[in-house]
């Protein structure tokens, strides 16, 4: 049996989305939208792994909400909700933690990452956590996932969670294997203090990324600050391999402008760093503060973003239901 293409991606509510988000998520869940049926959820359950703070995750839902509206997520196109209103993400994950093996969860880097020295004091949540990742997938029998570098290994886990379930039940083909939609030129957008790190909500300094919600102003003074190189820009990618910061900022540049990193660096070739600099910040300001503005503006109208959640919820429950009544079947729930 063929599985219709159907496209299934989320966001952790954990505060403000930046460039990273933007350029590594949110721009091809847009352009997605147009080709495909698509489920774009805002992940709370994901988010809970830790700690938050109640009222702040309330609120962050509604902003990850108005981040996907104001980025061009058209919610009569796309089902966009809260993966905790459909409790099968739940029910689901439960069933594939008796699928998933101990061992495969032990190779996750992103735990290792994230539970940091202490990994007793990690929650159990955590853990698991590339387990409901392919519980969201499955649940929906999704085909293709958009996400950055930093997701590849929790999708390749949620292929062979697919591929051990469909043999354990021996139902070849029930759940598809998800395929990985992964921008080649830009898969991982770099921290504009350490190129080495990517951009990321939680590092400490504010300096390190662009956030979605940033003004021009803020714009300006954060690429002004990035770090790059006291030599000009050399004519080729290869001279810059050693200068991860560098060539983040010249790969963001070549993103926003639409043109291959080849051509930026042949025509960037000889300038200083500080004229990159400024046409970068001027094509952020372009792409990016408009749609803070539109964030902000959303914002305004928290009911107008519940309703968006609440249709969502109801048309994701549907295909949720129907999946979870054969999934049931097949592990032998009555
Ligand atoms: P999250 O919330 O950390 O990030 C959301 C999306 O943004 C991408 N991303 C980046 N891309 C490029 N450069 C960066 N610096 C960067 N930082 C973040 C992430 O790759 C992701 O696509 N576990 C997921 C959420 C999730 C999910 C899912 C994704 C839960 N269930 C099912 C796909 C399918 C996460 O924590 O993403």
């Amino acid at each position: 049996m063929e599985n219709k293409k159907l496209v299934f991606s989320g966001v952790q509510p954990t505060g403000n989305l930046h460039l990273g988000n933007y350029l590594g998520a949110l721009k091809n869940f847009v352009s997605l939208q147009k080709e495909m049926e698509c489920i774009y959820c805002v992940v709370d359950l994901h988010a809970i792994t830790i700690f938050q703070n109640p009222k702040h995750l309330h609120n962050n839902v509604l902003e990850t909400t108005a981040s996907f509206i104001a980025t061009g997520l058209d919610p009569n196109k796309s089902i966009i909700f809260n993966q905790s209103s459909v409790s099968g993400h739940a029910e689901l994950a439960w069933i594939l933690n008796c699928v998933s093996r101990i061992g495969w969860l032990n190779r996750m880097t992103q735990f290792k990452d994230k539970a940091g020295s202490d990994k007793e004091k990690a929650s159990v949540g955590l853990y698991i956590y590339p387990n409901l990742m392919a519980s969201d997938i499955l649940l929906y029998k999704a085909t293709h996932v958009p996400v950055g570098a930093d997701q590849k290994q929790h999708l390749e886990l949620s292929r062979d969670i697919a591929q051990k379930f469909n043999k354990d039940f021996n139902c070849k083909d029930f759940f598809p294997l998800p395929e990985p939609l992964i921008s080649k030129k830009i898969s991982r957008v770099m921290s504009l203090r350490d190129g080495t790190k990517k951009m990321s909500k939680s590092e400490e300094s504010d300096y390190s990324r662009i956030n979605l919600q940033d003004t021009a102003d803020e714009i300006n003074k954060k690429i002004k600050k990035a770090k790059s190189d006291s030599n000009s820009i050399p004519g080729e990618i290869k001279s810059l391999e050693k200068k991860p910061e560098a060539l983040n900022l010249i790969t963001i540049y070549s993103e926003l402008t639409q043109s291959s990193l080849e051509k930026t660096i042949s025509e960037m070739a000889g300038k200083e760093y500080s004229y990159l600099k400024k046409r970068l910040a001027e094509a952020l300001i372009d792409e990016i503060a408009p749609v803070g503005k539109e964030i902000k503006k959303l914002l305004e109208d928290k009911s107008h973003l519940k309703n968006i959640l609440k249709k969502g919820t109801e048309k994701a429950s549907i295909i949720a239901e129907e999946n979870l009544k054969n999934i049931r079947e097949k592990v032998g729930l009555i």
